[in-house]
């Protein structure tokens, strides 16, 4: 990750500045392997606020930015689930989420977390197969008339 950027927790004054970048990171990052369609259903143009905010209220959310910018997110709560893990364009293959993905196992390690799984993109498939998951199922999400391929990824947590 570049040495700017330090992590931090989430305020609830980062709401508006994390939904732009989760929109962003769709219609930019995914384009490769989901049609205008799809990142249009995933990440629609008008974004539900209140049910981000209930979202986010959820989870743990670690945040990597500077004093200029977020860089990205991670959402995961403490059963083992990844729920979100977006980068912003500008700051892709970085090391990024890599710094986000490293902060998280260590807190879920802490407290007690020993299975990890996360629904996948396409995108993020070799992401956390490199962070060591593997793939369990090939699943859909059905939004509207529009499907969405995503992985179903696991990773046991060995003792260290
Ligand atoms: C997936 C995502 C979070 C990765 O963020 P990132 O900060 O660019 O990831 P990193 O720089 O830490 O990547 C670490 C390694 O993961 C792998 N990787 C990351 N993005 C990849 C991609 N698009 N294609 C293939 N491998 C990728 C590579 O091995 C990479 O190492 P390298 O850059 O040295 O080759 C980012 O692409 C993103 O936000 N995508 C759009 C949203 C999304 O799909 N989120 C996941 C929802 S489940």
């Amino acid at each position: 990750m570049p040495p700017h950027l330090r992590l931090r927790t989430y305020h609830a004054d980062d709401l508006t500045a994390l939904v732009a970048l989760f929109q962003a990171s769709v219609n930019q990052l995914t384009a490769p392997h989901y049609d205008a369609a799809q990142r249009q259903a995933w990440a629609p143009e008008v974004a539900d606020l209140t049910a981000w905010q209930t979202r986010f209220a959820s989870l743990e959310l670690l945040i990597a930015d500077d004093a200029q910018a977020i860089a990205g997110f991670i959402g995961f709560s403490l059963d083992g689930h990844i729920d979100l893990l977006y980068c912003a364009p500008a700051y892709a293959r970085q090391g990024v989420a890599s710094a986000l993905y490293a902060a998280a196992e260590h807190r879920l390690r802490a407290a007690g977390a020993r299975e990890l799984f996360t629904e996948a993109s396409l995108v993020a498939q070799a992401f956390f197969a490199r962070q060591g998951f593997s793939v369990q199922q090939a699943q859909t999400v059905t939004r509207g008339a529009v499907t969405l391929p995503r992985m179903l990824m696991r990773k046991t947590l060995e003792p260290q």
